[in-house]
């Protein structure tokens, strides 16, 4: 195999796990790929900081930019604005792609970003700053990219809906269940992102300008968080059938006042119906549902927030570049390969 090298900014919750998976999935990921992902450094701040995660001391470095030049592939880690913006618009321009989750670094510098990609022929992939673990981009980007979209509904925070379910279950506080969301890696480094609404709308900002083809900047996307959300309010929804949930909303509208067709995105807390799907969206988990022309209603659901769990989205970002840059390699279609047998087994009877 030849042999591609990847550089990772940031080794915190996702890092860390994403740089396990690199490192133990050698093998396996460069059959798939068709070369192998060197995995070259780890960009944090403190190279002596614990870790989740056992991984080799010599990755780590203080030195992003040094370890960024002549990287084939940037793995944009680290969270915030700054430095992160930096590192990318520097990685792009040295010739490399880059895989991000950083929904607030896209949904406030996200057409900088695209058009520098655009301008010198790089990729700039995204998956996991939607949804955690949960496929969503790639299937607005490209599955759905023939029909029209009218709307998307959606828990798009772990965080919130974590804290909102225990508060519903369990009758925890809003700051003992955003205490244990902190320490399962779910929050981010600032949780008020969480709670305050402002990552759910830095999503709804995303999904609203893959889904209907336009720039929905962060800016114009209604929000409330879930800090005036009290126990009893939880209490009196259930009381009355209901469960109150972080929603994003996205759809194309009319203005009732202009008759003006436009995009309006909102997030806030909902009352939503014990029946409805969405109320039995646990834990950290997200769904999305997305309604189109023809496709009709679909609703993608699974892990929203978690290192792990969004490392798999990550992989993912990073084998389909990977594949990119192999020429002859495995391509989608021929990405099996022989190493496990077909078992000649029949139906095997059990309960689903
Ligand atoms: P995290 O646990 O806070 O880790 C951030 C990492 O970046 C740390 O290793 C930190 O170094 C490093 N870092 C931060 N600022 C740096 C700087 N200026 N220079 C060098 N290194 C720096 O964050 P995370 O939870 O892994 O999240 C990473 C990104 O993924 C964020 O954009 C987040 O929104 C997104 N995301 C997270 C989740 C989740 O469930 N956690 C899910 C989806 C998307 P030190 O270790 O030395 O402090
Ligand atoms: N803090 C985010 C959440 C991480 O709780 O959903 C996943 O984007």
């Amino acid at each position: 195999y030849r042999s591609l090298r990847v550089a990772l900014l940031g080794g915190g919750s996702v890092g860390a796990q994403v740089a396990r998976l690199l490192l133990e999935e050698k093998e396996e990921l460069a059959r798939r790929v068709g070369a192998t992902l060197e995995l070259v450094g780890i960009a944090v701040r403190d190279v002596d900081a614990r870790r989740s995660v056992d991984l080799p001391r010599e990755l780590f470095t203080t030195d992003a930019e040094q370890l960024i030049l002549g990287a084939d592939v940037v793995i944009e880690l680290m969270g915030g604005i700054e430095p992160a913006r930096s590192y990318i618009l520097q990685a792009i321009n040295s010739g490399a792609d880059v895989v991000t989750a950083n929904k607030a670094l896209l949904a406030t510098h996200g057409p900088e970003l695209f058009a520098a990609a655009e301008q010198v022929g790089a990729q700039l992939y995204y998956e996991a700053a939607v949804g955690g673990a949960i496929p969503i981009i790639r299937p607005l980007r490209e599955s759905l990219a023939g029909d029209t979209v009218r709307r998307i509904l959606g828990i798009v925070n772990g965080t919130t809906n974590f804290i909102l379910d225990r508060m519903d279950t369990e009758r925890t506080s809003l700051e003992d269940a955003l205490a244990t969301a902190t320490d399962l890696g779910y929050a981010e480094a600032d949780p008020t992102a969480d709670i305050g609404g402002y990552d759910a709308a830095q999503k709804a900002a995303i999904l609203a300008s893959l889904a209907f083809h336009t720039s929905v900047p962060v800016e114009a996307v209604y929000r409330e968080g879930i800090t005036t959300v009290t126990k009893e309010q939880i209490e009196s929804a259930r009381k009355a059938g209901y469960v109150v949930k972080l929603l994003a909303i996205c759809e194309r509208l009319t203005d009732p006042e202009t008759g003006e067709e436009g995009v309006s995105a909102r997030v806030y807390p909902a009352m939503v119906s014990r029946t409805h799907p969405l109320a039995a969206v646990h834990g950290a988990n997200n769904a999305v549902f997305v309604e189109a022309e023809a496709a009709g209603s679909l609703m993608f659901y699974g892990a929203g927030a978690g290192g792990v769990e969004t490392a798999s989205a990550v992989l993912g970002d990073l084998v389909s570049l990977g594949r990119r840059h192999v020429v002859g390699g495995p391509g989608l279609a021929e990405s099996t390969h022989a190493e496990l047998p077909v078992l000649e087994i029949g139906a095997i009877t059990t309960r689903y």
